[in-house]
């Protein structure tokens, strides 16, 4: 039998009833056969300082050992001001350092987003995959995945009302785990 998938999802909003955390829990109701998506948010997190590089907060710790020990990554992000939020950004940082100690290299990852505005994140989204590209992480082009009026978007149980949105959320996921399968190579299957 393959191994589960683990999937690290990672979530870059702090609000405590975030859209961005309310997407990434409807992800994981619906996580294929044979997946574990493991919830990440960002919280204790400081703000990055080079001079403490060496000796980085647990916070941190945890969040590159978390990368690390993931088969793929799934970042949902809310847009601030046309791009990603400062935390998002700030633990991508933290995590990329000491230079050359960069857990998300070679990492398939896909993204997905959720605001209240009319774009669903697509400036945010883009950006992320700039900074994602960076640090080669190797991203899904397609589908794409961006949920704007989420304030309207979810049920009193944290499903997506549309059917034609959840049904955009299955296909990522999917695609997310053929992706992985596909870069792991045939001895995966
Ligand atoms: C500082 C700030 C900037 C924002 N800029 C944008 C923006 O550029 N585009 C957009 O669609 N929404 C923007 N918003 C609205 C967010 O989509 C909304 O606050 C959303 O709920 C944030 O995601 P969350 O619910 O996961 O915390 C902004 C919100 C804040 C707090």
């Amino acid at each position: 039998m393959s191994p589960t998938l683990k999937i690290l999802g990672i979530v870059g909003s702090l609000r405590r009833d975030s859209f961005t955390l309310k997407l990434m829990r409807a992800a994981e109701r619906k996580m294929p056969a044979g997946t574990e998506l493991r919830i990440l948010t960002l919280e204790g997190i400081p703000p990055f300082n080079q001079d403490e590089e060496q000796q980085p907060p647990p916070a941190v710790t945890q969040l590159k050992r978390a990368i690390r020990d993931a088969d793929a990554l799934l970042i949902a992000t809310p847009e601030y001001n046309y791009s990603i939020p400062g935390v998002l950004k700030n633990a991508i940082d933290w995590a990329t350092r000491p230079y050359g100690d960069n857990p998300f290299r070679d990492k398939p990852g896909a993204l997905m987003g959720a605001t209240i505005g009319g774009m669903g994140t697509s400036r945010a989204q883009y950006h992320l995959r700039q900074v994602l590209c960076a640090l080669n992480v190797h991203l899904l082009n397609q589908p794409e995945l961006m949920i704007s009026h989420a304030d309207h978007a979810f049920d009193d149980e944290g499903s997506l009302r549309d059917e034609e949105r959840a049904a955009q959320l299955d296909k990522l996921l999917q695609a997310l785990v053929a992706w992985t399968l596909r870069l792991k190579g045939p001895q995966s299957e």
